[in-house]
């Protein structure tokens, strides 16, 4: 696992940016995996500012969603195929036909993610997958005592997930919708590369968990340590209960040129 860490939370999506630059000048068709919350919000803004100097186009790309809150209609501003469409479509010239996520308003749920993880097998699976960790160390909505194999379904939030991301919902938890669909951690390890974001000081133990705690599906984010190719970009805040802290310093200092 590589682990970058920079100074402040807005250092953090020109290195993100530049994985995502270099994928799509090799590969104009590339596969990207899109999260939702505030961590990659600058990353999409930086993204929007390539395209519009023009040094970087997503409109040969697709796109898959991490997950999606189940039951929320289908214009509200929560719902993620929403908010995806504000933050990421808006900004770039990523075509929104190409971006697809779970359909948190079927009938069927059972179906509509065996549809979702056969839609991304048909896509030739993901290349790159752009991440964030919640709080409680769970990545999409693979919250903890997640299997560490699944593939997407439907999961019961965590009430500490309800409460984090009640900001969204004018502060009141109970307008957070209950369940989901995500991304199994399973899907997400058959990405060819991850790119996890993070700041500040209440990920702090998420990020020292999943770079340097044991895998556990308690913190379904430390299967990531079985990915062979996972990068974590953090701030000094959320890296400050790193225990290796300055060797990943050293290593990014140092890392040869030629290397991706
Ligand atoms: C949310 C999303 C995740 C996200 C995480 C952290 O609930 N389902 O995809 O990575 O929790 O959110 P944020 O980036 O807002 O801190």
């Amino acid at each position: 696992m590589e682990v970058i860490i920079k100074p402040e939370a807005n250092d953090l999506a020109p290195v993100a940016a530049d994985i995502v630059e270099r994928l799509v000048l090799r590969k104009p068709a590339a596969v990207l995996g899109v999260a939702t919350g505030s961590s990659p919000v600058g990353l999409y803004a930086e993204l929007g500012r390539r395209v519009a100097a023009g040094r970087l186009s997503l409109a040969g790309c697709r796109a898959f969603m991490l997950d999606e809150y189940v039951g929320l209609a289908a214009d509200h501003p929560q719902r993620y195929r929403n908010v995806i469409e504000q933050e990421l479509v808006a900004r770039t010239d990523l075509v929104s036909e190409r971006v697809l996520g779970p359909d948190g308003l079927a009938d069927d749920i059972p179906a509509a993610c065996a549809a979702y993880e056969q839609a991304i097998s048909d896509a030739g699976g993901v290349d790159l997958q752009i991440l964030g960790v919640g709080s409680d160390g769970h990545i999409a909505f693979n919250e903890p005592s997640s299997s560490l194999g699944s593939r997407t379904r439907i999961k019961t939030l965590a009430r500490q997930t309800r409460i984090d991301n009640a900001r969204f919902f004018g502060g009141d938890v109970a307008q957070v919708p209950t369940h989901c669909l995500t991304q199994g951690v399973g899907t997400i390890m058959a990405a060819r590369r991850v790119v996890l974001l993070a700041d500040g000081e209440h990920k702090a133990e998420a990020v020292h968990q999943l770079v340097e705690g044991p895998v556990s599906a308690m913190w379904t984010a430390t299967a990531l340590q079985w990915h062979p190719q996972a990068t974590v970009i953090v701030d000094e805040a959320a890296a400050s209960r790193l225990a290796l802290h300055d060797y990943y310093l050293d290593v990014y200092a140092e890392k040869p040129g030629w290397q991706e």
